[in-house]
């Protein structure tokens, strides 16, 4: 039996009629009984169409860093709609948001909205190559910078095994209908391996337009960089005239408000960000240094978007960065978060079972398998069986994460404590239940 009760079920047969596969990303689809539809969010909760209440730690797959329906943010979006929404000019509304957002990202001086993650690093590459003159990428195994064709290379859906040998990785296309001579403009390597990647560098580094890095692997696992890691990319790119590039469509405005840059101290010379930005409004920011923004300044290179910067995403953002400026929200987050992945490694252990609790607490996982896992190859140890198993159960239960580990659990502001005991508590009986099931 699926996860769809009967209303439910109905509005899947519904939105099959009309929606591929009855979604508008593939993302969204698990199986033509267990794909949910959503009546509505309310804090930390999403509720089914059959008025089934779960505890949500998708949360969009992110972006919810206030809580489902903020207010605050849903008004300033109902005014801004109703001021008219786009125009062929820059509007008040969006200076005001860039200027929150340059208030947090204490490294930039300069940026430009788009409305998708996908569109942010798009054009975060073509500036960078178009800057420097070189067309070569980087970029690491398992890691998902958007559906562009330049960047769905050895992405968190590639299988393990097919990455070729570890010292000479090979770009892996994540899907069919990308032309095969893209693959000659990427080079992967994998996190947390700086050997490697300075051997890279060192036969390529003189062709290499732009590292692009998630300083956490928000789509695999959550692993986070060694000590000194991200600091030592820094050096790599001055070494080799490369631009470091965060993509921070996960991380920013959820792991700090001032995003990798706060927590690591390291300044990329081009940052994405997207989804916490504006809590579930299509908003996203391409930022720079003066510096480097010079490269679209002078004209060449081209960047623009119809609906970029427009009313509802940039009142979605002011209002969501404001809050988030307060402080309050991520401690709320941090707090939460700490008490989850404190507990559920507790019921790991305390259940004999091997594995870990991985990530940050605005964003973390649960690797099932033995030894230390810090990057994407080391999933293949990972018990996807379990670990699926497990998180049904849970969803039946009403706490929602994603059944696949490589997508992180993430928490919102509205999370309550109660939602984390009973989490803990459904997480529990449902382990116990999986490991018997085995
Ligand atoms: C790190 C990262 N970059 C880029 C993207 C693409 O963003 P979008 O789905 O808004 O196009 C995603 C989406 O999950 C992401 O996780």
């Amino acid at each position: 039996m699926g996860l769809q009760g009967e209303r439910t079920a109905k509005w899947y047969r519904r939105a099959s009629e009309v929606l591929v596969n009855g979604v508008s990303s593939q993302f969204r689809y698990w199986s033509d009984d267990d794909t949910l539809v959503i009546d509505h969010g309310e804090g930390g909760h999403v509720v089914d169409m059959d008025g089934n209440r779960y505890i949500d730690y998708q949360l969009g797959f992110g972006p919810i860093i206030l809580g489902h329906g903020d207010e605050t943010v849903a008004s300033a979006v109902a005014e801004a709609a109703a001021a008219g929404t786009t125009f062929a000019m820059t509007q008040r509304r969006e200076v005001e948001a860039a200027e929150k957002v340059m208030e947090a990202l204490a490294w930039a001086d300069v940026m430009r909205f788009t409305n998708t993650g996908t569109e942010a690093t798009m054009h975060a590459l073509r500036l960078a190559r178009g800057l420097t003159g070189r067309d070569l990428v980087v970029k690491f195994e398992g890691a998902y910078h958007g559906v562009h064709d330049y960047v769905m290379f050895s992405t968190a859906s590639a299988p393990p095994g097919e990455l070729g040998p570890r010292d000479q990785p090979k770009p892996v296309l994540s899907s069919k209908g990308i032309p095969a001579a893209i693959q000659d403009y990427i080079r992967v390597v994998p996190f947390n391996d700086l050997p490697l990647l300075e051997a890279l560098l060192d036969s390529e580094g003189e062709r290499v337009a732009a590292l692009m890095v998630e300083p956490m692997m928000g789509n695999a696992f959550g692993f986070m960089p060694d000590e000194g890691y991200i600091e030592a990319l820094r050096s790599l790119c001055d070494r080799h005239g490369a631009l470091l590039v965060f993509d921070e469509v996960k991380t920013g405005f959820r792991m700090a408000v001032g995003g990798a840059y706060e927590v690591f101290g390291v300044a990329p010379d081009i940052g994405t960000y997207a989804k916490a930005i504006a809590n579930g409004f299509p908003a996203a920011a391409i930022a720079t240094r003066g510096q480097v923004a010079g490269g679209w300044r002078s004209g060449g290179i081209a960047q623009a978007g119809t609906y970029s910067g427009n009313g509802v995403g940039v009142a979605a953002a002011k209002a969501t960065v404001e809050r988030l400026l307060t402080g309050e929200p991520l401690a709320r987050v941090e707090k939460v978060g700490k008490a989850l992945m404190e507990g559920l490694g507790r019921i790991l252990a305390d259940h004999g079972v091997e594995g870990e609790v991985t990530g940050h607490p605005s964003m973390f996982s649960i690797f099932l398998g033995e030894g230390e896992a810090r990057e994407f190859r080391d999933t293949a140890r990972h018990d996807a069986k379990l670990y699926e198993d497990l998180c049904m159960r849970m969803i039946r239960r009403g706490v929602m994460p994603c059944p696949d580990a490589l997508e992180p659990w993430f928490v919102c502001a509205a999370h309550t404590d109660e939602d984390v005991a009973k989490t803990l508590e459904v997480f529990e009986k449902s382990l116990g239940e999986a490991l018997e099931a085995r």
